[in-house]
């Protein structure tokens, strides 16, 4: 037997009403990303054919995630098989092959798991389920299976006795199961249970009353813990970054504080990078070979080069890029600017809009004056320059290659390459006068204590 199609059905519908938000359970983010996000990734990952992704009605931002997926309404939250009833018409024209039916809220299931569950299904089986032992299985449904260990049917919590509550082998919900007898299967659930819902579960049962086989794969709790509240958001972030930290410290990366260092999905490091503690790694942040990361520094959407150094206390934006020996110090905002190999700014400054030459020197408290209220305007420093100390460079303006600008001027126009700019009031020095000032002061203050 060929390997057979597989298409992703993602089951998205339930109102989450524990979570109390306004957004759909399923677009809170673990790590910097949707838990739909983190699923449809695992799910890209097993190469299905297509994926689509249920969803119940006013969930239009989880569209706008699910894209380029196929999204379709369940009009009523009637039960996992009534929602996979609503993926019908995308899979009229996909009867043989495996429907995998995933949670939408379970965030954490591996692609390995995922191969696991289709190669069973190459094997034979027509309904493969996925299976766990939690520490605490509580009320999640139970696998019930023969002497052999195949699966003879799901019974949920609420529905099961009291011998069948004593099964530790639970229901993620995850299904493997063959396109060419799903929909029959599914038609066939009735409601009658505890719930009055339509339970995917069912179909365990109706097929091995049609001598269908059905089988049970196991996976790591871990993988299959779901968020329903705030606290399991919580603890599921908890047990992202825990792992996380784990793999990039084994990567090759130190972390003096691990605990304190928290990462998104997708943070990138090359080896012999040393982070500080308290530091957040916000989306789309790669950080270069040798580079460090001091304490107490936030970064999103940018690239460190190779031996930079940043922080302590630098926030770093998007579309900031930091080549090669770049040093950026204390209280340093960057944002949307690339900053050329070794060039500096190490103290209480903002660079915004900006491209920084190769070996620039940025003073203290120099400020790319970047938004005039309606527009950003760029601001650009030759390779070489010298920025004195609290200068404001009002955008659009260039300075050039080699250039100084005194410190404290307010730059307008630009500065041509190896020019000296000033851009701040005369200062004159009258001698003797403080000592002056000084003594009628000193006589006044005499006199008023007299009187
Ligand atoms: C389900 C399983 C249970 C399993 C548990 C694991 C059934 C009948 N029960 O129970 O055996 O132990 O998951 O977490 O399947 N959904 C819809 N439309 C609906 C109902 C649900 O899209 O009408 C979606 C939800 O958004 C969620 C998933 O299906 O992603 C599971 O639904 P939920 O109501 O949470 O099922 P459980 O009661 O937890
Ligand atoms: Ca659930």
């Amino acid at each position: 037997m060929g390997k057979t199609k597989t298409a992703v059905v993602v089951l998205a519908a339930g109102k989450g009403a524990r979570m109390k938000s306004a957004r759909s359970k399923v677009l809170h983010p673990i790590a910097g990303r949707s838990l739909l996000g983190h699923v449809l990734d695992t799910a890209m990952a097993s190469n299905p054919e297509r994926i689509i992704v249920v969803v119940a009605p006013g969930m239009s931002d989880v569209e706008a995630v699910a894209l380029p997926h196929a999204v379709v309404l369940q009009p009523k939250q009637a039960g996992t098989a009534d929602a996979v009833k609503a993926a019908r018409d995308q899979l009229a024209d996909f009867n043989a092959g495996t429907v995998l039916v995933l949670y939408g809220d379970t965030p954490f299931i591996s692609v390995e798991t995922l191969e696991k569950m289709l190669a069973e299904r190459e094997r034979g089986s027509g309904i493969v389920v996925l299976g766990f032992r939690p520490d605490d299985a509580a009320a999640y449904g139970r696998l019930i299976t023969d002497d052999a260990g195949r699966l003879k049917r799901i019974i949920e919590f609420e529905d099961a006795s009291a011998s069948e509550r004593t099964v530790t082998l639970c229901n993620s919900g995850v299904m493997a199961i063959d396109a060419a007898i799903l929909f029959r299967l599914v038609d066939a659930v009735g409601n009658d249970n505890a719930k009055g819902e339509f339970y995917l579960t069912d179909i365990v049962e109706l097929a091995r009353a049609d001598n269908i086989e059905c089988s049970v794969v196991e996976a790591d709790a871990n993988e299959l813990q779901g968020v329903n509240s705030r606290m399991d958001l919580a603890e599921a972030e908890g047990f992202w970054q825990d792992q996380r930290r784990r793999q990039i410290m084994s990567d090759g990366v130190t972390l003096s504080d691990p605990a304190t260092v928290y990462f998104s999905y997708d943070t990138q490091f090359g080896s012999d990078v040393v982070v500080g503690p308290n530091v957040v790694f916000g989306p789309g942040v790669a950080v270069g070979q040798g580079a460090e990361i001091k304490a107490f520094c936030h970064l999103e959407g940018v690239k460190v080069g190779a031996d930079v150094t940043v922080g302590p206390f630098a926030r770093l934006r998007p579309g900031a890029v930091l080549e090669r020996g770049v040093k950026i110090g204390n209280f340093v905002e960057v944002k949307n600017a690339v900053m050329g190999e070794g060039a500096q700014a190490s103290h209480l400054s903002y660079i915004g809009d900006a491209e920084v030459g190769p070996e620039a020197n940025i003073g203290a408290g120099t400020i790319t004056c970047n938004y005039d209220g309606y527009f950003k305007h760029r601001t650009k420093i030759g390779a070489g320059a010298f920025i004195g100390s609290n200068a404001a460079l009002v955008a659009p303006v260039s300075i050039g290659e080699g250039a100084i600008v005194g410190a404290g001027s307010v730059i307008t126009t630009d500065v041509s390459s190896e020019a000296l700019a000033l851009g701040r009031g005369l200062q004159s020095n009258k001698e003797g006068r403080a000592a002056k000032i000084n003594a009628e002061l000193a006589a006044k203050k005499a006199q008023a204590k007299k009187d």
